[in-house]
């Protein structure tokens, strides 16, 4: 075995310990529950929700438990949806799907911490997660 072929096997072993010792996303403070909007109507009747109007997130500070999920709601017709920069929610910015009127987005707080969050076409909608 050629010393690239040894350096190549050693650096892929060495990703493999890497991902197994972390979990492929534990690393991830947010897990983002639903990868495409659901309708407000699959919402669970106990759940925990922002809901979003008037150019607002309607709870500008929400404070959850350590493993809870949240859902956001937009409640008007004009698009919103919930993004974390990078290094807040995981190692890369998280971005949710664009909500329309009556549709939903979730994700679930792994980690104690305080997580703030933006719309991306309106970078001043601003709000946060508190996670105790
Ligand atoms: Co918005």
């Amino acid at each position: 075995m050629s010393f690239v072929k040894r350096t190549r096997a050693s650096a892929i072993a060495f990703m493999i310990t890497a991902i197994s010792a972390t979990g492929a996303f534990a690393a991830d403070k947010v897990t983002v529950e639903t990868k495409k909007a659901i309708p407000a109507s699959e919402v669970p009747a106990d759940a925990t929700i922002v809901g979003i109007n008037r150019m607002k997130y309607e709870q500008p500070e929400l404070t959850i438990k350590a493993g809870e999920t949240v859902y956001w709601v937009n409640k008007e017709v004009m698009p919103h949806n919930v993004a974390f920069k990078r290094g807040i929610a995981a190692e890369k910015a998280v971005q949710g799907v664009m909500l329309k009127k009556d549709e939903a987005w979730a994700a679930t707080f792994n980690e104690a911490g305080t997580f703030d969050y933006h719309c991306t076409p309106h970078p001043a909608m601003r709000a946060k997660v508190i996670v105790e």
